[in-house]
């Protein structure tokens, strides 16, 4: 939750001072507010925590979980380098002005024509499968390279979100990454990162460390049999948010004492040189910095249930019907004297799993009123699509208490504008 959005009775939800009806009223709903503080603050509290316990620190922001320009600069602007899994990606990137050699690009299932941008673009190739590498030694002479490895421990808040495993599709197994790293020794390469990344949504450091020293005992043999002193060690994103407003943050210094802790033991005892330590954060920082507003449409009675029905859906949000996710939702207007109702909350599409929330208990709502939807920073537009043909809602950055349009709302036009007819 952004930290200073208050809710005075008189005036209803204010987000860093601006107040949600003047926003309402100039960009309509549904719309997506994100606050530029929260998102530095969220990176600097990170960065800090590990920066404190080893001093050659990058943190790669994860640029799937939010694409929008303004908001890759902000993070720009703080020294973020940016994790990438597509062509889309990496151009959205240096068109906010990252420098090739700060974008990592760690694609799965890469088409010819993607590869053939990723040579263009220059920027830092992570290879996820043999053949990958195959086509990347065969048609240029990279200047760095890193191997994605699948160090088979994998965790996340869902079963969706794990992202390592012995069948996952992700990364290389152990058994083939010795030979990787010397394919490309001999091909000519002699700067070498090694990356993972487990999965999503991990509130317990536990995972983070256990897969940490198993990486770095890779690191080792990779060491013993090449002899490559890694510029990088990328242990991935995946720290997790509270979402549930019973469920507690992760403990950051644990965190930070137990995988750095880990890091550098490991570093010291195997005499492992002095890599960077990057990870890959995305829904740590801008995760709780994204707050969707949405206007309550119909109230309708079920047989056992009320429903309230709002303006976003799953074609605006899609992580409550995709993986059942929890996402805090309040009532933004003045609820003084109002009573308390449960309901599930819908949205507009032609799909019975269109629900944002099942089982809220709100202040008595009234058509027309302003619901919050929390911690829609990360995954929330990026996910978004024109399911039932609905159109793509604005975004909308709050800095230093002003507002400011970082995405225009789709319009009709949009939807026919590709079309050929
Ligand atoms: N690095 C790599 C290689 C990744 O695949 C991911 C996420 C990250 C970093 C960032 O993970 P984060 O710190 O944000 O957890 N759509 C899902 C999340 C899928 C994440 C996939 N990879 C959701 O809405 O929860």
């Amino acid at each position: 939750m952004i930290p200073d959005m208050c809710c005075k009775e008189d005036e209803g939800l204010k987000i860093e001072g601006v107040s949600v009806n003047d926003i309402v009223e100039k960009y309509g709903t549904p719309v997506y507010v994100y606050s530029g503080s929260r998102i530095r603050e969220n990176y600097r509290r990170l960065y800090d925590a590990l920066k404190e316990r080893y001093d050659k620190i990058r943190i790669h922001f994860a640029a799937k979980s939010n694409t929008n320009i303004s908001i890759l600069k902000i993070l720009k602007e703080e020294g973020a380098k940016l994790d990438t899994v597509s062509v889309g990606e990496i151009y959205l990137a240096l068109k906010a002005g990252f420098r090739p050699q700060d974008i990592l690009f760690t694609g799965t299932n890469v088409s010819d024509d993607e590869l053939n941008y990723l040579i263009d673009s220059n920027v830092v190739i992570n290879v996820d499968s043999l053949s990958l590498l195959d086509w990347v030694l065969d048609k240029t002479h990279p200047e760095i390279l890193s191997v994605r490895v699948n160090p088979t421990i994998g965790a996340g808040a869902h079963e969706h979100l794990i992202t390592a495993g012995d069948d996952s599709k992700f990364g290389i197994l152990e058994r083939d990454i010795v030979k990787a790293y010397s394919k490309a020794q001999h091909a000519g390469v002699n700067r070498f990162g090694i990356h993972m990344h487990i999965g999503s949504g991990i509130l317990d450091p536990d995972p983070h460390r256990k897969a940490t020293g198993k990486l770095m005992n890779i690191v080792r043999n990779v060491r013993e049999k090449t002899g490559i002193e890694f510029e990088f060690v990328d242990i991935g994103g995946g720290i997790g948010i509270p979402y549930e407003p019973q469920e507690k943050e992760m403990d950051l210094e644990r965190f930070a004492d137990e995988v750095i802790g880990c890091f550098k033991e490991k570093l010291e005892q195997y005499d492992l040189g002095n890599p960077y330590m990057c990870m890959e954060p995305g829904r740590y920082i801008v995760g709780d910095a994204g707050i969707i507003l949405t206007r309550v449409n119909t109230i309708k009675k079920t047989k056992s249930k009320t429903l309230a029905g709002v303006d976003a859906g799953l074609h605006t949000l899609i992580r409550p019907a995709m993986y059942g996710a929890y996402h805090h939702m309040i009532h933004t207007g003045c609820t003084v004297d109002k009573e308390m109702e449960t309901y599930d909350i819908m949205g507009p599409l032609c799909e019975s799993s269109d629900f944002l929330g099942r089982e809220r208990e709100l202040p008595k709502l009234e058509e027309s009123d302003i619901l919050g939807i929390l911690n829609a920073g990360a995954y929330g537009f990026t996910m978004a699509s024109n399911y039932n043909s609905m159109l793509k809602p604005a975004e909308i950055l709050i800095n230093d208490s002003k507002h400011r349009l970082i995405r225009e709302a789709e319009t009709m036009e949009d939807l026919a504008n590709k079309q050929r007819y």
